[in-house]
């Protein structure tokens, strides 16, 4: 199957998940929408998340994607269940993944969760990790500063290790947590700096690796899986300041992977 899967965010946070999609399906294309220009979704009302989500969505539909992820934990959170009875096609999003991801890790039961205002407020994590073991001490935070710095390429340094550790404090000070979920796609962005902080002993989880596998397994479910061979060409939109968008994203993929993938970036209006 041809088609391109599409994965939809707030800004540059979904990326994370694109890269990780890359490495486990090599073959597959990917059509990305990064709604740059609105972020932060984090702070808005539920609404309009919802709206812009679906404006992304009404885009890459006229891709003719064949399958969506939502690499975005606010619109997760306020979007995927409606979305999941109106769309002809598989859509996914990153929360069940990380909640799964999160139980495999813990050996104490307890677990901690970082997001945007607008995820945490929607108890959307606490639900999903009660629903597979009730017996969980669960200790979520808001951390409202870290999207804007990620969205200014702000990755490391004094300034992020700084409103890291201070975000972060309480965490730290009044739990016991032996593994945190990065209940954000733009916070694995400051994974290094979160885990300086919060210590090695502490597994931090991004729900990446296991929203591709899920990716994998319902592309296989539906034989939507491209069988032939090619090099993808993947085509990554934003609505904000391009030049930025594509040092980030050019940033991502040169760190990590040795052979960069061909992407074609441009701007858009939704
Ligand atoms: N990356 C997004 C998330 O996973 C949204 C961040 C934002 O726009 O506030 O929640």
């Amino acid at each position: 199957m041809k088609r391109a899967i599409g994965v939809i965010d707030s800004g540059v946070g979904g990326l994370t998940v694109a890269y990780e999609l890359m490495r486990q399906l090599p073959k597959e294309e990917l059509v990305y929408v990064g709604d740059t220009l609105r972020c932060p979704y984090g702070p808005r009302p539920e609404h309009e998340v919802r709206q812009y989500t679906k404006e992304m969505i009404q885009f890459l539909m006229k891709k003719n994607i064949k399958m969506v992820v939502i690499a975005c934990n606010t619109a997760t959170a306020f979007a995927l269940e409606e979305l999941k009875n109106i769309l002809p096609i598989p859509i996914i999003g990153v929360i069940q993944p990380g909640a799964r991801a999160a139980i495999k890790s813990t050996k104490n039961q307890q677990i901690g969760i970082i997001g945007t205002e607008g995820t945490i407020r929607s108890n959307a994590y606490t639900t999903a990790l009660a629903q597979i073991n009730a017996d969980l001490d669960v200790t979520a935070l808001a951390c409202p500063l870290f999207v804007p710095m990620v969205e200014k390429g702000i990755l490391k340094g004094d300034q992020a290790e700084q409103v890291v550790m201070e975000t972060l404090r309480p965490l730290k000070k009044t739990t016991n947590i032996d593994t945190l979920i990065l209940g954000c796609t733009h916070y694995p962005l400051l994974g290094p700096t979160i885990q300086r902080v919060m210590g090695e002993d502490v597994n931090i989880i991004s729900s990446s690796e296991e929203t591709a596998r899920e990716t994998s397994t319902i592309l296989e479910i539906n034989a939507l899986l491209y069988q032939g061979t090619r090099e993808p060409v993947h085509h990554f939109y934003t609505t904000g300041d391009l030049d930025l968008f594509k040092k980030i994203s050019h940033g991502i993929f040169h760190e990590e992977k040795k052979e960069l993938p061909q992407v074609h970036i441009e701007k858009i209006d939704l």
